[in-house]
């Protein structure tokens, strides 16, 4: 269960109480904050920047786990890194160079990671893998919270597991987007071990809710 975490994202929470909910993501016993940055142009919709990211980090010694939704992420890895983020993911549809800017993200000593929409392949990927912390699978088309998990993304996530492997790597394999209590298990099962979740979280009783994923993870 520990190589399990979970990670409620803050683009379901209540933005004008930041502290009070990091304070519930930290007593709920979840592992990181999922913190969702968009730009507005890489994604329809507009969430917060890296100076929000270091007003929470004041709040905060969970591990924050920064997924940029952004139109060329390598401007802001200093900002990032300046802000508190541990780990930077990136989308490989976000850049032309997407090997330097996971470079530059090492460089500045986060942990690096990359990211595929639901329509990218793995072969987007590949080339990276030894580069990186991290891979996220999206299992939603992102920019929003509270959509529907898209099930022909699980072979992507058994895939990366394969490569990952054969290339004697060891990084971990994240999933985003329409994480409940079922569709947990049928990520594990595909091979990932980090978590996001959102609107399945942000209820009245937040602990309760990760403790439901933890059980579901066990089962
Ligand atoms: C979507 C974001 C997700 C979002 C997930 O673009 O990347 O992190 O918060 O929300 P749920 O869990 O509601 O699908
Ligand atoms: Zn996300």
């Amino acid at each position: 269960m520990s190589t399990y975490k979970i990670a409620p994202s803050i683009l379901a929470a209540d933005y004008a109480n930041f502290a009070g909910e990091l304070r519930r993501i930290e007593d709920s016993g979840a592992d990181y904050v999922h913190i969702d940055i968009m730009d507005g142009q890489f994604v329809p919709n507009i969430s917060f920047g890296a100076d929000v990211v270091a007003s929470l980090r004041k709040h905060s010694k969970l591990v924050f786990d920064c997924h940029l939704m952004v139109v060329d992420p390598e401007r802001y890895v200093d900002q990032f890194a300046q802000a508190g983020a541990d780990i930077m993911t990136i989308h490989t549809e976000a850049t032309d160079h997407i090997h330097g800017a996971l470079q530059k993200i090492k460089a500045a000593g986060m942990k690096a990671g990359v990211v595929i929409n639901p329509g990218t392949p793995v072969s987007a990927l590949e080339p990276v893998l030894n580069l990186v912390d991290q891979v996220l699978i999206m299992t939603v088309n992102p920019g929003f919270g509270g959509q529907a998990f898209i099930p022909e993304c699980l072979d992507k996530i058994a895939d990366v597991a394969r490569l990952r492997a054969e290339k004697g790597l060891s990084f971990d394999i994240e999933v985003d987007g329409g994480i409940d209590d079922t569709t947990i298990k049928l990520a594990k099962l595909a091979g990932a071990n980090v978590f996001v979740a959102g609107s399945y979280l942000f209820k009245e009783d937040l602990s309760a809710g990760v403790q439901h994923l933890k059980d579901a993870l066990d089962a």
